[in-house]
């Protein structure tokens, strides 16, 4: 398989997982390279459900390799935790798991700051997992690394130098508990150890893969609008979830990718605040909530849903070079009479048909809205192209038509089976 990124081209949670997981049989390496875990990948194999938050979803196909790359936050409790829930349902990861040893940590306080700032009222309704905190320390050139958790003496150095200022503001500012530096030291000494067979240099390690011929699956969390340089801002996560972000995340240049996959599910779905153009003010919100399990896989929180977003998905082709689209979850449209797409954005007048960078635009915009027949029809049990309803057919055609890049997947339910080619 050709080397290949697959990214959210919507606000997350598209269903990147059980895309990743069907790619994952044809490819060598399932590569992480932004996030943290915020992310949470569901994967559906027979009676089993799998969320995975840091670990790339491929873990779950025998003896394939996979690899959390340096652009990837870890927070060491949650990937232990994650290795044995895995070894507990019969997974092992031992030999097939590589974590960067440049990848920054996670730590308490920054969970505690994130938390934090997230009581205030201009909130970014973040996961609180601590992501932004540590991104902001690792630009700040204050993180601490995988590899730092390894010496005991440099830990110890990082983590006093930390603290120093973390306490500070921890108590100063925000009236909150200070960190107590020993049982902090001691734990992250412990999380090194026990992590320690797993980290090695994953840039020397993919380079390696890539001269024996191997193939490469870049594995994207979040979505293209919560990127930190590309998407609703402040409303996003604090790295690069988009194609780009392949690259910096791992080590790998550009020029050894040959194919980016966007995965957009068949309408619009958003967590947490920040401007949704197309976002349902009726009781389809309830309706498409339910029918299509809009509850966030690592926070439970009710997702946000709407129409299908054309402007928003255009932007994505264009920031990621989208080369084709995996359309998920065609299945909750099924029982409605007619759906409606958005083609553009109204505001003051003028018409947008490229996607405004200003919230203030995007907060006021009125939808201009194409309405199309629904099939009303169940097709959960479809399992090719052909056999779809006309009017679902014309509209993945339509779908396709405005956004100007190929269809090549779609996908009507949350099992491996429940997926065909657009042929
Ligand atoms: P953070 O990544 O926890 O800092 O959260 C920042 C924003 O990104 C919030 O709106 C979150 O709801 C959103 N977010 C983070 N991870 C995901 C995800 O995996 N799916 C969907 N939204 C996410």
């Amino acid at each position: 398989m050709p080397n290949t990124v697959i990214i959210g081209a919507q606000w997350g949670d598209e269903g990147k997982g059980k895309v990743i997981d069907i790619l994952a049989e044809r490819t060598d390496y399932i590569v992480r390279y932004q996030g943290g875990n915020n992310a949470g990948h569901t994967v559906v194999i027979g009676p089993d459900k799998f969320v995975l938050h840091l670990i790339p979803s491929g873990i779950l196909h025998k003896g394939k390799k996979c690899v959390i790359g340096n652009g990837v936050v870890v927070d060491p409790r949650a990937l232990l935790d994650e290795i044995e829930m895995l070894g507990s349902k019969g997974i092992e990861v031992d030999g097939r798991l590589f974590l960067s040893e440049t990848a920054h940590v996670i730590f308490p306080y920054h969970k505690v700051l994130d938390e934090l700032k997230e009581q205030k009222k201009k909130k970014i309704g973040t996961t609180k997992k601590g992501i932004g905190p540590c991104y902001a320390d690792k630009v700040a050139r204050l993180g601490i690394r995988v590899v730092d958790l390894l010496d005991k003496d440099i830990l110890r150095e990082k983590l006093e130098n930390n603290l120093e200022d973390k306490n500070a503001i921890l108590t100063k500012i925000y009236n909150a508990d200070a960190f107590d530096i020993e049982k902090l030291y001691r734990e992250y000494l412990d999380y090194g150890e026990k992590m320690r067979k797993y980290v090695c240099d994953t840039t020397v390690l993919l380079h390696d893969a890539l001269k024996r011929k191997k193939s490469l699956l870049f594995e994207g969390a979040q979505g293209t609008l919560l990127d930190v340089d590309h998407g609703t801002y402040p409303f996003v996560t604090s790295s690069n979830a988009t194609s780009g972000g392949a690259a910096t995340g791992t080590g790998v240049g550009p020029n050894r990718i040959d194919k980016v996959i966007g995965v957009v599910k068949a309408y619009t779905t958003r967590v947490g605040e920040g401007p949704f153009p197309t976002e349902f003010s009726d009781d389809l919100m309830d309706t498409i909530r339910h029918k299509g399990g809009e509850f966030g896989a690592t926070t439970g929180r009710p997702r946000r849903c709407g129409w299908f977003d054309s402007v928003v998905v255009r932007h994505s082709v264009k920031i990621n070079g989208l080369d084709e689209l995996v359309v998920t979850k065609l299945d909750v449209l099924d029982d409605l009479d007619s759906i409606k797409v958005c083609t553009a954005y109204r505001y003051n007048g003028r018409i947008y048909k490229d996607f405004p960078a200003d919230v203030k635009v995007l907060n006021g915009c009125e939808p201009v809205y194409e309405q199309l027949p629904g099939w009303k029809a169940d097709t959960t049990c479809i399992t090719s192209y052909m056999k779809l309803p006309k009017n679902a057919k014309r509209y993945l055609k339509r779908m396709q038509k405005i956004l100007g890049t190929k269809i090549v997947l779609i996908s009507v339910g949350s099992e491996r089976r429940q997926t065909f080619s657009s042929e």
